[in-house]
């Protein structure tokens, strides 16, 4: 069996057809912003504590009501049937048996009622959606995962076209194979048959505002770097923010997610999600120290599935859950909570910013976003300044892109 994620990549490459395997491992343009996820968590280092007398570590922690047993969750990812012929089918049931949230995708190929019947309750089911230009068919596919049991909507904000992924075109990977389809796209609006995803150009605040007032869900931002977002986000009642650059497959170059979380950590307080380039315990706990309240993996649960179907999405978990228990026994937090940002070198982040500066408590290190001062908002004092006001966003003009 493969002893960490890198492992489970490699097997992943070894079975899957080329332009498979493309379709995942790749990202937008030049995939700088791919790097850059995994190179920045490289860069920082750990500064752990001793002598603490920790014990066994707890890794549990709520997210939205759903208590998870580790600070992951399962990033949407589209198309699990590519990989494995059972689907998300497989990779719900290995979330639920790991005790995590799955964040299903709207371009699942099994529907989100049918992975919901999989798991029952067992599973904390959460789901992913791009706004459509027709109100009426995102209020279908709200529906429909309201009505599947889902505890949380996650919407995705950093699409409005797509990226651009030149190993697809290079391996004219356009299409699904036959039988393979977006389920959750099925028979919507009185017309049979299944739709494409639609990217929303003018996708705006308007979007969002209709959502928050059509769902008792709380909603969640999937696709936010900037701390002036995570400030409006707040003002437009959404109940938690993912700082994520899609994996690095929309705008290449966009700032390294774990380098823009503590900045955006930093302005609200609501609930902070990050994904992208974690592929070990430590990255997770960097990420907890830079205020995420949980870390989403998007590329290592479909390495999994491809490699050993629900056994290897289990084992992935399970590599990650024992690294993150090692990785804070090994620097004295006793649970998720007491993962502090002084447990991150980060003179190069924060100006010269010394740990011994660091006020104690996960809360009273989090900054407010201050623009005048730049993001990491801290007078030389160590004072916290109060939040900016949201910006007006400008208009853009509609377009239509007709692929899942
Ligand atoms: C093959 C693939 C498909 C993805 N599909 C979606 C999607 O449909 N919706 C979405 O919001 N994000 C999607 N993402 C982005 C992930 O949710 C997540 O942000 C990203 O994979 C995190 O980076 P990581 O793969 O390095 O963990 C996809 C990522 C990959 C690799």
């Amino acid at each position: 069996m493969p002893v960490s994620i890198r492992e489970f990549e490699a097997l992943a490459r070894d079975r899957l057809p080329r332009d498979v395997y493309d379709f995942i491992a790749g990202g937008a343009d030049d995939e700088v912003t791919v790097r850059a996820n995994e190179d920045a968590f490289a860069r920082l280092r750990l500064v752990p504590r001793v002598l603490r007398g920790c014990g066994k570590p707890d890794l549990g922690t709520t997210l939205f009501g759903a208590e998870v047993t580790l600070p992951v969750v399962l990033s949407p990812t589209a198309f699990h049937r590519l990989v494995d012929p059972e689907g998300e089918r497989a990779t719900a049931r290995a979330a639920a048996k790991a005790g995590t949230v799955m964040i299903t995708g709207m371009a699942s190929t099994v529907s989100v009622g049918d992975i919901a019947k999989e798991c029952g309750r067992d599973l904390a089911l959460w789901f992913q959606l791009y706004a459509q230009s027709d109100e009426r068919i995102t209020r279908e596919l709200v529906g429909r995962a309201e009505d599947a049991g889902c505890r949380a909507l996650v919407v995705t904000v950093d699409s409005p076209v797509f990226g651009r992924r030149e190993r697809d075109h290079r391996n004219g990977f356009h299409d699904l194979p036959a039988g393979v389809r977006c389920e959750n796209m099925r028979d919507l609006g009185g017309r049979p048959g299944v739709r494409d995803i639609e990217m929303v150009a003018d996708l705006s605040w308007d979007h969002i505002d209709h959502l928050v007032a059509t769902t008792g869900l709380p909603v969640v931002l999937k696709g936010l770097v900037h701390p002036a977002d995570a400030v409006a986000a707040v003002a437009h009642g959404i109940s938690g923010v993912m700082v994520s650059n899609h994996g690095g497959r929309q705008l290449d170059t966009v700032v390294a997610t774990i380098d823009a979380l503590a900045d955006v950590a930093a302005a609200v307080d609501i609930p902070v999600l990050a994904d992208g380039g974690i592929r070990r315990g430590t990255d997770v706990l960097k990420a907890l120290a830079l205020g995420a309240d949980a870390v989403g993996i998007g590329r290592p649960v479909l390495w999994g599935l491809a490699a050993r179907g629900e056994a290897g999405v289990g084992e992935v978990l399970e590599l990650l859950r024992d690294e993150i228990d090692r990785a804070m026994a090994l620097s004295g937090c006793a649970s998720v909570q007491q993962v502090t940002s002084d447990l991150v070198s980060c003179e190069a982040r924060f100006g010269g910013f010394s740990t011994a500066q660091v006020p104690a408590g996960r809360t009273a290190e989090r900054p407010k976003y201050n623009p005048v001062r730049g993001p990491s908002g801290r007078t030389p004092s160590g004072n916290l300044e109060p939040p900016i006001t949201p910006p007006t966003l400008p208009d853009t003009t509609p377009v239509r892109e007709p692929r899942c």
